[in-house]
């Protein structure tokens, strides 16, 4: 009988999504005449249609595949030069950063690059993982896959990984440690808890990199939603001396063009960044990557590849304006509702999440269970997250403007007893 990888018996339960998505459907099952229809505020996923510019460019991309003269097979395994250099120019060369265009990945999406990544980092044991907390669960539950781990405790934490603490205090930026870690995940705009970093915050975690020989790993799938990038807030690692050297970026088109179902997004692996071997020699990690993507995957389809380039085109930057002005219109209504309720709320300003502090001491899952059976309204318990979640909930403000409002009137209209 073949030997299954025993790392995953180390995982907690479900995956927190599929998780919330069973206590929901069983809640439906059990109250099939509530009244109301449940509202779903869990996960981030878009509501509104795609591009008018992606959903073209995808037609034109399947009737060239549809003629001989026009059809293409495999596509290039890190994306075609026509994407590639136009999420050069766009994303980088009109902000004056350097990025090459062989330094872009093109794949299916951050979530998939944040897990695969830690194919051409060391074997279990060699490095020290840092993480936030809370924190996107895909880089705590990659690494208990990889075997980075030991078994998990009781507080949900697991051993072998350096857990960075996100509080109200430090307005959920961790400092950088004393410690000295390898590895680094951060996500500004972040998941769940809608803060963001700023300048001098992520100076300091460039300079402990470099300091350190350290790699960040820098999520910025929520990039878009950033309300005044420049002076004080940052929309890419790359704008810090010496980022080139210790910083791999992902990105997505799923939250900016709402390709959660399509799928596409890419990563950036300067071509400075090296790592070690155990012997101490110096390597780049951007042949390491090269190498895994052209053996494990035969790159992104060229119409979904199309649909990404139209991103970029003058209708596409309009059109994903509108979808982020839809969302962030809906934070500010769950922002503000909230707030009117004399709860404490974070986030929402320059990410589509808003995460809120339970009332009276109830737990996140005890949160999670009223607001559904009493307000039939799906929100993401924020002890799922990680052990600082715990006493908090995070909003999506991913719906529809009808629903985001109907969300607010069955919220003022909850009675929250003390637990
Ligand atoms: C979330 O709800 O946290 C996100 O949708 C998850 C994801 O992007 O994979």
């Amino acid at each position: 009988m073949a030997f299954i990888n025993e790392n995953y018996l180390k995982l907690q339960a479900g995956y927190l999504f599929p998780e919330i998505g069973r206590r929901v459907e069983a809640f439906a099952k059990t109250h099939p005449s509530t009244g109301k229809r449940i509202i779903r505020c869990g996960i981030g996923d878009v509501t509104e249609p795609l591009p008018a510019a992606a959903i073209a460019a995808m037609h034109r991309a399947v009737d060239e595949l549809g003629r001989r003269e026009t059809f293409r097979g495999y596509p290039p395994p890190t994306g075609y030069e026509f994407l590639r250099n136009a999420i050069v120019k766009t994303d980088f060369a009109d902000f004056g950063l350097k990025i090459e265009a062989d330094e872009i990945f093109v794949s299916d999406g951050s979530k998939g690059d944040c897990g695969a990544i830690l194919d051409i980092l060391g074997a279990p044991g060699s490095n020290r993982i840092g993480i936030t907390d809370p924190v996107y669960p895909v880089y705590v539950d990659t690494n208990v896959m990889a075997g980075h781990t030991g078994p998990v405790n009781n507080a949900g934490a697991y051993e072998g990984l350096t857990y960075l603490p996100c509080t109200a205090e430090n307005g959920f930026v961790p400092a950088v440690p004393k410690e000295k870690l390898e590895v680094v995940y951060l996500c500004y705009p972040n998941n769940p808890t809608g803060a963001m970093i700023n300048r001098d915050q992520l100076t300091a975690w460039v300079k402990y990199a470099l300091a350190n020989d350290a790699i960040i790993l820098y999520d910025v799938a929520y990039q878009a939603y950033i309300k005044d990038p420049g002076k004080d807030l940052p929309r890419s690692i790359y704008e810090f001396d010496g980022a080139r050297r210790c910083a791999v970026e992902f990105h997505s088109f799923s939250k900016d063009g709402g390709f959660t179902g399509v799928r596409c997004g890419y990563t950036v692996v300067p071509k400075e960044l090296n790592g070690t071997t155990r012997g101490g020699e110096k390597m780049p990690l951007h042949g390491l990557w090269t190498r895994r993507w052209s053996t494990k995957s035969n790159g992104v389809s060229y119409p979904v590849q199309r649909a990404a380039e139209a991103l970029y085109s003058p209708e596409g930057r309009k059109q994903i304006k509108g979808l982020i002005d839809h969302y962030m219109g809906n934070a500010k209504i769950l922002r503000e509702g909230c707030q009117s309720m004399g709860l404490e709320v974070y986030g929402g300003v320059n990410a589509p999440y808003v995460w809120v502090a339970c009332p009276d001491g109830l737990s996140s899952w005890v949160m999670f269970d009223r607001m559904l059976e009493q307000a039939n309204v799906v929100i993401t318990p924020g002890s799922g997250f990680g052990s600082q979640g715990e006493g908090y909930f995070r909003i999506s403000a991913f719906n529809s403007r009808e629903n985001v409002e109907e969300v607010v009137q069955r919220l003022k209209a909850l009675t929250l007893q003390p637990a």
